[in-house]
């Protein structure tokens, strides 16, 4: 019976645009709009853009393959796939302990990035009662209080389990290709409108041309580093799992290429923006150094110099400010839903309980995390976000580099990606990944993760 097929029980993406519109949609989030750009600004502009869109595909776009690839052979969640893997004993335990590492980092990203996501949120309803010039109410939506901010991470939280409850092609799949579309159309309606006003052209020079004497820069390249494996949301088994439901007769090299290409391509385009606007706000007097004369960077440029920016502009900048935040939010819904799926999946096929029930307990589980976070702010906010994405990220980015390269068998290998691509053994793909994957992207990664730690 067809039912023996694991991928028909476990669900998978109906086509490969649902594929490509789930794993950028868990791509594309706050690192691409935020991040990224903010980065760009605290480190010179053009130069970490040129640093950031080689280090995609020199490590980031290899990386992705490695997971990818892990998911559709075993068709497996995070901790179940690396033993999968291999029969020798102390590597599956290896493997497992790898596994179980990535789930708890998954769902500790989540925590924080529920956080982030409902500060956003909040500013949604806050533009609408400013343009309708609700003051008290406008000001209680966008100042942070401990209220606020637990009340719309918990709203988040509901919207990205309801959705993940639903399952893969239910959810995910029809959500992603639902939001993806939208989230590209509002951008580049807001990039057009943005463009036009004075002083933006100014934000481009910084953004576009790059300052070499900044290269040198030790923080640069591991800066760099970090957003693009943050961005494709590499390490911690979202790609795997999302490359578990990728039909077999996908070309998965191109597929995940097209995935990095779209992910860097809307980082881009969230830098014409967000640069570009904070110039037209020095324009409209609003300060946008700090006083060691860098570019503010961070929650204070999303959250208090753009407001102020959307403000200065009237009612117009009132359907900027509330477009801009529904463009955060539906990109980091798309991204939570992706990070959820990881212990979820976990959950639901260790303990063959029901979906909706491993959604709501994880998601439950996640929330109380979060607000433990909001409640000791000071003490775990940021502690949180280094230790998941700074330390965690990459070094479970060389476990799965390893597995794939070292444990999963060669002939394995090339059977996986000969599936769904013709011609894969002659491929300039097939004849510099192998390799690649075992000994370069380690070291590198490697090399820059010692760099990271020291500075
Ligand atoms: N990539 C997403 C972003 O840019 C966030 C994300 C989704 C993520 N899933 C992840 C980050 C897994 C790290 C690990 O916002």
């Amino acid at each position: 019976m067809a039912l023996t097929d694991a991928a028909s029980e476990r669900g998978q993406f109906s086509s490969r645009f649902g594929f490509i519109a789930a794993a950028t949609g868990s791509a594309v989030g706050l690192g691409n709009i935020w991040g990224f750009p903010t980065q760009t600004a605290s480190h010179g502009g053009g130069a970490f853009v040129l640093a950031y869109l080689i280090l995609t595909f020199l490590l980031a776009y290899p990386a992705l393959m490695a997971e990818l690839i892990i998911g559709r052979h075993t068709r497996h969640n995070m901790v179940g796939a690396l033993p999968e893997l291999t029969k020798k004993p102390a590597l599956k335990i290896i493997g497992r302990v790898t596994g179980f590492y990535g789930v708890a980092i998954a769902s500790l990203i989540l925590s924080f990035y529920t956080i982030v996501a409902g500060w956003l949120m909040a500013q949604v309803p806050a533009a609408l009662a400013g343009i309708n010039s609700q003051v008290p109410t406008t000001s209680w939506l966008s100042e942070s209080s401990l209220l606020r901010d637990s009340l719309f991470c918990g709203v988040f939280s509901l919207l990205t389990a309801s959705i993940v409850a639903r399952g893969v092609k239910e959810g995910i799949e029809r959500w992603s290709t639902r939001l993806m579309p939208a989230l590209v159309l509002l951008m580049l309606g807001l990039v057009a409108t943005v463009l036009t006003l004075p002083g933006a052209m100014e934000g481009l020079r910084l953004y576009l041309v790059p300052n070499f004497s900044v290269i040198t820069d030790p923080g640069l390249l591991t800066g760099a580093m970090g957003q693009a494996f943050f961005s494709l949301s590499l390490g911690v088994g979202t790609m795997l799992i999302y490359g578990s439901y990728v039909s077999k007769a996908d070309n998965l090299p191109l597929t995940g290429a097209y995935v990095a290409l779209i992910d860097t391509g809307i980082a881009f385009l969230a830098g014409l923006l967000i640069i570009p606007a904070l110039f037209v706000a020095q324009y409209q007097g609003i300060e946008i150094y700090n006083s060691d004369n860098t570019l503010i960077a961070g929650p204070d440029l999303i959250l208090q110099t753009l407001p102020s920016l959307f403000n200065s502009l009237g009612i117009v900048g009132g359907f900027i400010g509330l477009v801009f935040f529904l463009l955060l939010t539906i990109a980091a819904l798309t991204s939570s839903i992706s990070m959820l799926e990881v212990p979820v999946t976990f959950v639901l096929e260790t303990f063959k309980t029901s979906r909706s029930r491993a959604t709501w307990l994880v998601g439950v589980i996640i929330f109380g995390l979060s607000l433990l976070i909001l409640n000791n702010f000071d003490l775990l906010f940021a502690g949180v976000i280094s230790f998941t994405t700074k330390y965690s990220q990459p070094l479970l980015g060389v476990m799965l580099c390893l597995f794939a390269g070292w444990v999963l068998h060669r002939n394995k290998l090339l059977k996986e990606i000969s599936t769904g691509f013709t011609g894969a053994k002659d491929s300039l793909f097939w004849k510099i990944w192998p390799g690649y994957i075992r000994f370069v992207c380690p070291l590198l990664i490697i090399l820059m993760f010692v760099q990271n730690v020291r500075s």
